[in-house]
């Protein structure tokens, strides 16, 4: 029996398999606060209606103790849609000692040097099912929208996203291998037989940049679909943070709660269409709003705060120049200094959440572009390949999964929305 289910058994009798997250005492009553992984229960053990092996049992219990128990569920004297277990026997599995994270405020080092246990808390509870819920969406999503999955390797011979961010790693007599900062290469390839698919798995970025939103590991999802052109990718891209807004809201009522997360602003999301700036109109715009960034520039946390802080909704950029964008974007045919690409600004400070954008699909024109960023033509001739043998328009995204949990769960720090955080100065545990 589960904790979640409880409800469909009221006035009956079930065995839980749970640990103690909390626990007082009164005279002859206990009340333990029982997790069990599907939720949180309240379970009242009175020492005159259990044996006493199971009256001593409930007395030694300590925090995290794990536990055995039959009980009666009963609805909850006061509080409507709450319920809770009348212990008829408790039997313990194994005693916790010490447990070393206590009901009270633990600084954010101590805290991550027990991610193995903390985990358990009820905020990280909540963050790792916002986590499944996010990538449920995605995956079911992608699916309405035809994309199939089909993965991409993490070992690789050449760089995705630029050579500053690689993490080298040896590989038998081949030489360095690097690890994947994105698999956006690898399912343009696989778009020519299976039409839309994604890749979803872990990514590697050795940015040095300590942040509330950077890990040097995190999870992608990249999409990729053969004939989708800019506007199209936009659409699919809104549905999709749409799609994943609504799964949310649908699904963690509890979990929000638990958060303390206000869920008014993330309904708004769903009642408009995202707003969208050019590249050069989010410049003037930010120039005017007292942002000192420079025409050519990247956008900074900040920009990025200024630019979203008066919206509803999340707001793409698009037609970057294309100096300070990636060699596969494809170039506007309106303007040759500008890609057709965009990035996603998610609101309320969550900021990049999606970047993504067409893909030169001419042979001729890719090369020239790989030659001007000094990349080893050498290495990316399979990559050049696809632009051979009948070639599409093309676009596909990547979406970053713990930048969307963290705006989900409206936690401040992305440390929090990956089970084991992976940061420039933290690999342990
Ligand atoms: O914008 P990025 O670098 O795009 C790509 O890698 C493309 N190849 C994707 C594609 O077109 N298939 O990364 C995509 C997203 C960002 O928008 C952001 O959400 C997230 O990945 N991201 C990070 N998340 C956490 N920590 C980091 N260091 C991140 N870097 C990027
Ligand atoms: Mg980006």
């Amino acid at each position: 029996m589960f904790i979640k289910n409880i409800a469909e058994k009221v006035g009956q009798e079930v065995e839980i398999k749970a640990w103690v997250y909390n626990k007082r005492s009164s005279g002859s009553l206990a009340f333990l606060e029982l997790r069990d992984g599907t939720g949180f229960i309240q379970a009242v053990v009175a020492k005159d209606s259990v044996s006493e092996e199971s009256w001593s049992n409930a007395e030694k219990l300590t925090q995290e103790s794990s536990i055995t128990l039959t009980a009666e569920v009963s609805k909850h004297p006061k509080q409507e849609g709450v319920y809770e277990l009348q212990v008829k026997e408790l039997l313990i599995v194994s005693l916790s000692q010490d447990y070393p994270i206590a009901h009270k405020e633990h600084g954010p080092e101590f805290l991550l040097e027990n991610r193995h246990l903390w985990l358990r808390s009820k905020k990280q509870w909540a963050i790792l099912r916002i986590r499944d819920m996010v990538e449920t969406a995605i995956n079911e999503y992608l699916h309405t929208e035809e994309f199939i999955r089909t993965d991409s390797p993490i070992f690789t011979p050449n760089a995705c996203e630029g050579t500053t961010t690689l993490f080298p790693v040896p590989y038998f007599d081949l030489g360095e291998a690097y690890l994947s900062q994105s698999g956006q290469l690898y399912i343009e390839s696989a778009i020519a037989s299976v039409g839309r698919c994604y890749d979803f798995g872990p990514v590697f970025r050795a940015e040095k940049s300590v942040t509330k939103r950077h890990l040097t590991e995190f999870w992608m999802m990249d999409a990729e679909g053969a004939f989708i052109e800019h506007e199209e990718n936009l659409r699919i891209q809104e549905g999709l943070v749409k799609a994943i807004v609504k799964k949310c809201l649908d699904n963690c009522e509890q979990e929000f709660k638990i958060l303390e997360r206000d869920t008014a602003p993330l309904k708004k999301v769903l009642e408009k269409q995202f707003t969208r700036y050019t590249y050069d109109d989010a410049i003037v715009k930010l120039n005017e709003m007292g942002s000192d960034i420079k025409h050519g520039e990247d956008l900074g946390n900040d920009d990025e705060g200024l630019l979203t802080k008066d919206s509803d909704v999340p707001v793409f950029i698009e037609k970057w120049p294309k100096s300070i964008k990636p060699f596969y974007m494809k170039i506007d045919p309106e303007n040759n200094a500008r890609v057709l690409n965009d990035d996603l600004i998610g609101i309320e400070g969550s900021g990049e959440l999606i970047g993504g954008s067409q893909r030169e699909d001419n042979f001729d024109l890719l090369l020239e572009r790989i030659r001007e960023e000094k990349l080893p033509e050498e290495d990316y001739s399979w990559y050049t390949d696809l632009r051979k043998y009948g070639s599409v328009p093309h676009s596909g995204f990547g979406i970053g999964v713990e930048r969307a949990v963290r705006w989900m769960a409206g936690v401040e720090h992305i440390r929090e929305c990956i089970p084991f955080p992976r940061m420039v100065n933290r690999l342990k545990p």
